[in-house]
């Protein structure tokens, strides 16, 4: 049975100048231990499509479709019962860790919270079990560290420490929404390396957020590309980066430095903007960026289309170049 199961997935948010359509209709799924990229432009629904799954969309926004964790339905779930998967089955980190960190309180007092609220621990054994994530998040001398306060670690190292927090419960899914867009190329690497590694050693599935297709090789199984709020190709790796159907991905691709192709080619974007969400075209979201357009992608959008076991696109072109 898969892990997670999302279907037809539609987030709106009402707002005073009408309806913004952030997430229509997106469906994929996730095996245990699968790591899955969700990958698009910024402002193409990837953060809300995750925090509907969460139960945390803003207070203006409404979701439907169904999300089913283990068989189980879990979407607009009341508060009460979607606690009973939050942090302890499902984990989340964010872009920037001192959003979820407490300045406040150190970091030991952090998670052993955590510990003692879910896992009913004892203050020493909490600490103990702390300490333990800390090593295997390889903060180095977490003993020396642990009553230390957020602002005293870097970078890096806040979002290693956010990582133990969200481990601590030993999810079997872990939500990470950029967990590295905020950091350093180097440290950006390491911290892939280091959910590659949770992967390995925990079995836990992971959901990888990033507006950056170059993150995405290398430490995802499958990947998602989103586009206004919509699904355009779904896959396997090798599908996304050597067969890819669909020209919003293959526009993606086009902008991800490659080391096979070194020297100092300039990297192509895709010209123009995404669409609003408040007034979404008729037909497909890309349509007006896209250089295959044809009549049919202005006037028709187009449904997602599965053309192999485990390949779907959403494109009227049924043959690209
Ligand atoms: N509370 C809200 N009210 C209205 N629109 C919102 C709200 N939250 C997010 N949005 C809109 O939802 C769209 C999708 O956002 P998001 O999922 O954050 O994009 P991404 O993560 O891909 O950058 C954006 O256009 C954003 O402005
Ligand atoms: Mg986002």
């Amino acid at each position: 049975m898969p892990l997670l199961e999302v279907d037809q997935l539609v987030v709106r948010f009402d707002t005073p100048d009408g309806a913004v359509e952030a997430v229509n209709g997106i469906s994929f799924s996730l095996e245990p231990s699968e790591v899955l990229a969700i990958v698009g432009e910024s402002g193409s629904g990837k953060s809300q499509s995750v925090l509907s799954i969460m139960g945390l969309l803003a207070a203006n926004g409404r979701c439907s479709g169904s999300v089913r964790y283990r068989g189980e339905e879990i979407l607009n779930l009341p508060t009460a019962q979607l606690n009973l998967f939050r942090g302890d089955r499902i984990s989340m980190i964010f872009q920037d860790p001192m959003t979820s960190l407490n300045p406040y309180l150190t970091i030991a007092r952090q998670m052993v919270e955590v510990l003692v609220l879910h896992k009913g621990m004892s203050e020493a054994e909490a600490r103990r079990t702390a300490l333990e994530m800390l090593d295997a998040v390889h903060i180095p001398d977490a003993r020396g560290r642990i009553d230390r306060y957020p602002h005293e670690f870097s970078g890096g190292m806040r979002q290693r420490v956010m990582i133990a927090i969200a481990l601590l419960c030993r999810p079997d899914l872990l939500i990470a929404d950029e967990p590295t867009t905020a950091l350093d190329v180097t440290v950006q690497a390491q911290i892939l390396e280091l959910l590659s590694e949770i992967r390995r050693e925990f079995g836990t599935a992971i959901i990888l957020i990033t507006h950056d297709l170059g993150v995405v090789a290398g430490s995802s199984d499958r990947a998602l590309v989103m586009y206004g709020g919509q699904l355009m190709e779904y896959g396997t790796l090798d599908e996304i980066f050597h067969h890819s159907r669909h020209p919003y991905t293959r526009g993606l691709l086009r902008s991800v430095p490659r080391l096979d192709q070194p020297g100092l080619r300039r990297l192509a974007t895709i010209p123009g903007n995404p669409p609003s969400l408040l007034a979404l075209p008729a037909g497909c979201p890309f349509a007006a960026r896209c250089e295959y357009q044809e009549p049919r992608c202005l006037r028709e959008r187009p449904a997602a289309e599965r053309f192999s076991e485990s390949h779907i696109k959403a494109c009227h072109r049924s043959m690209l170049p």
